[in-house]
Parts: C-alpha cells; sequence; structure tokens
C-alpha cells in the first residue's frame, strides 16, 4: 500500500503553528511518541521502576535491535548514552593517543568531533584538516591524498556536512581506511537515519550519534556504537556502577568489566527518553528506513527545485545525484543573510542560518504544500 505522507504529517501538531525545516538542527514530538509517553507515565504514576509493561530490559533490546539492523550491527555493540560530544569523548580518552599519533577531521567539523581531539594536541599529537570541497569526488580525493601522505592513526568524519549538506563516498572512504589501517571514526549525528551506514561492512572503529535529529528522538539521547575491536582494545575512563558484571548488586565493589558496550551506560539512564525513543523507532522502522531516506531526499530535491525558480543557488545545484536531506540556500547578490533570516523567522519559518547561508532540512512530516509557503516567502 503506497504511504499517505498527509496521514504523517496529521500526526506532528508542530504543522499547525510552523513550518519545521531545522529537522538536521531538532526536530519536534509527534503523536505516537506523545502517546507512548503518555501511556508510560501513567503505568509509572502507579508503579514506578517497578513497571511490568515497559520493563527496562526490554524497552532498551527493542530500542537496539531497530539501531543494529539499521547501522548493519549486533545489539552488544551499542549503547545509549546522551550526546555525540559524550560517545566521541568516551572513544577519544579510551584511546590514549601519544606524540605518536595523528588523527584527521574534516574542516568544519560540529564541535562534538572536535574538542574530544583537541584535547590531546597538550600530549603532543597533530590534527590535520582536510579542507572543505563542494563535491563528495573532491572529498574523495582530498582525503586519499591526505592519508596517503600523512598516514594517520585516526580519520574522524560526519558522513553528511551539518553545514551544507554534502554527503560523502562512505564505501571508498572506508576501503582507503582499510587499506592504511587507519581507524575510522564516524561522527553519526548527520548520518543515522538519513544515508545508509554499515558500520560492520565499513569497519567502522567506533560511533556516536544524536537521537533527536534524523531518528525523530528526543533530546539528550545519543547513542555509541563500539566496534568489537574498540571493546577489546580502549580503556574504559569512566567506569560506573553499571559498567561491571553483576551491577544489580553494588557491593563489594566489582572489577570484570561488561563484555558488551553497555559499559558505556556507566549509570543510571533517562527512562523517559528511551519510551519517546522508541516510539520514534517504531514509527520509523513501521514505514521503513530506506522508505524515510527516499521521502526526505524527494523532498529535499522538490525545495531546491522552487528555491532555484526564485533565481537562489544553492548547496546541490551542481549536484544533481545527491542525496541528502540539507539543503543549504546562497543569499542573492547584495543580499543580506540575516536580514533574510529575520524575514523568514517572522513567518514562523524554522531553519538554521550555517556559513552565511540559509540550511533548511525537511523531514517525513511535512509536505510539499509547506515548501512552496516556504519559497512563496523568498523574496
Ligand atoms: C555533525 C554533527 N555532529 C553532532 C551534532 C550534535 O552533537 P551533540 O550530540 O554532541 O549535541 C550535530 C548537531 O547539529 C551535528 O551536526
Amino acid at each position: 500500500m503506497k504511504l499517505e505522507w498527509k496521514q504523517i504529517n496529521e500526526l506532528y501538531p508542530v504543522n499547525k503553528q510552523r513550518i519545521w525545516l531545522n529537522n538536521c538542527g531538532t526536530t519536534t514530538i509527534g503523536n505516537p511518541q506523545r502517546d507512548l509517553l503518555a501511556d508510560y507515565l501513567e503505568d509509572y504514576s502507579r508503579n514506578g521502576v517497578f513497571t511490568e509493561k515497559y520493563s527496562y530490559p526490554i524497552i532498551k533490546n527493542e530500542i537496539l535491535s531497530i539501531l543494529a539492523k539499521l547501522i548493519g550491527t549486533e545489539t552488544r555493540n551499542l549503547a545509549l548514552i546522551h550526546n555525540t560530544f559524550e560517545g566521541m569523548s568516551f572513544i577519544s580518552m579510551g584511546l590514549r593517543l601519544t606524540s605518536k599519533d595523528t588523527v584527521v577531521l574534516l574542516e568544519n567539523e560540529y564541535p562534538s568531533n572536535y574538542y574530544p581531539w583537541e584535547f590531546w594536541k597538550k600530549e603532543g599529537i597533530k590534527i590535520d584538516f582536510i579542507p572543505m570541497q563542494d563535491s563528495p569526488e573532491a572529498y574523495l580525493n582530498a582525503i586519499q591524498e591526505t592519508i596517503t601522505k600523512l598516514k594517520p592513526t585516526i580519520l574522524s568524519l560526519s558522513p553528511v556536512h551539518w553545514c551544507t549538506g554534502l554527503s560523502l563516498p562512505m564505501k571508498e572512504i572506508s576501503s582507503i581506511c582499510k587499506q592504511y589501517n587507519v581507524k575510522l571514526i564516524l561522527d553519526g549525528a548527520q548520518a543515522v537515519g538519513h544515508v545508509p551506514v554499515e558500520t560492520e561492512a565499513w569497519g567502522v572503529y567506533a560511533m556516536a550519534f544524536s537521537a533527536w535529529k534524523w531518528l525523530l528522538g528526543p533530546l539528550g539521547l545519543g547513542v555509541l556504537y563500539v566496534s568489537d575491536q574498540a571493546l577489546d582494545e580502549l580503556e574504559l575512563v569512566f567506569k560506573g556502577t553499571q559498567s561491571v558484571v553483576g551491577d544489580s548488586e553494588y557491593l563489594p565493589y566489582k572489577s570484570e568489566i561488561k563484555a558488551s558496550a553497555d559499559r558505556y551506560e556507566y549509570s543510571t539512564s533517562g527512562y523517559v527518553d528511551w519510551i519517546y525513543f522508541l516510539g520514534s523507532l517504531r514509527m520509523l522502522s513501521g514505514i521503513g528506513f530506506d522508505e524515510v531516506r527516499s521521502r526526505i531526499y524527494e523532498l529535499t530535491r522538490y525545495l531546491k527545485e522552487k528555491v532555484n525558480k526564485k533565481a537562489y543557488t544553492t548547496t546541490h545545484d551542481n549536484l544533481p545525484e545527491m542525496k541528502s536531506g540539507i539543503l543549504s540556500i546562497n543569499p542573492k547578490d547584495g543580499q543580506n543573510t540575516s536580514e533574510l533570516a529575520f524575514l523568514l523567522k517572522s513567518k514562523g519559518i524554522i531553519f538554521a542560518e550555517r556559513m552565511n547561508r540559509v540550511r533548511v532540512s525537511p523531514h517525513i512530516f511535512l509536505l510539499e504544500d509547506q515548501l512552496d509557503i516556504f519559497a512563496g516567502y523568498l523574496p
């Protein structure tokens, strides 16, 4: 049966108030998540943590099973954390880098994929940046060149650039990393749910991502993927109550660390967020993640055509095959981006101003009519 996107649109009350085009920034809640939360809270008000209907191990297993399938791994390689920064820091700290190590990043990575590496500068590690490029092929060439020249220990990048929406040829990049024995670490915040991610097939060492973007989950919930190799090698910097085998018994203190990635769920979790996330994942997996991605690209292409018709250029103009849900609109000659942004905000459009462009990112709860309205406001 052909999915009725109108029905999904009706599940998101925000559509009555605003045109929410900042889904690669933050998203808002739909009725399926809100209803699931309401049911959970009702049960919690009666039973607290002794709820049977929402038993935490079962909830967690359902969340991780959906995610493991989505990113090509096993549930034992996943942990529910709080945000990308936290996950990248667990990985970076655990690597115990020294002055012999070089880390390669892309220019203008989001800070959550920079500060965890900057930390090691005091130990003398080198951080090299691959300059911004205007096509996936140009990125691939630049990455190949840098890796061949520097033979770094680590390449840590976001498969989709958060400012331009350019998505990278990850299969090819991962082959180069394998060939030169470079640890490939991903900031998956802009990738998971938005572009295909194959952690094990690509030999990803570790990846962290946030739940509240393309996965439509709650703010402050993140996910960490840790490969088997990384589980063996990384030092566990934050050993907490829940990092150890036998964690339900607090005393005596334990020494054996859990074999799976949930050693990184070091202490009590935010269960309310888990329920919200489960509601989102049930909805998205029910539709099918392939279908979701196709719809995001379809909406973005539609938006691009509308914007081009109003004589604006975008970051995708020379890339007709680009599969991305992030489109950045250049101001016209002599136009002031902040004034344009002010105008759009006054009309109830939610978007972000990034690198002197207007960045828009639709998700499946939007319809073409809303994109027409947005384009209609462009002077
Ligand atoms: C590439 C990228 N990484 C990470 C994040 C979010 O980082 P965190 O999960 O640490 O808040 C964003 C948010 O915009 C992003 O664009």
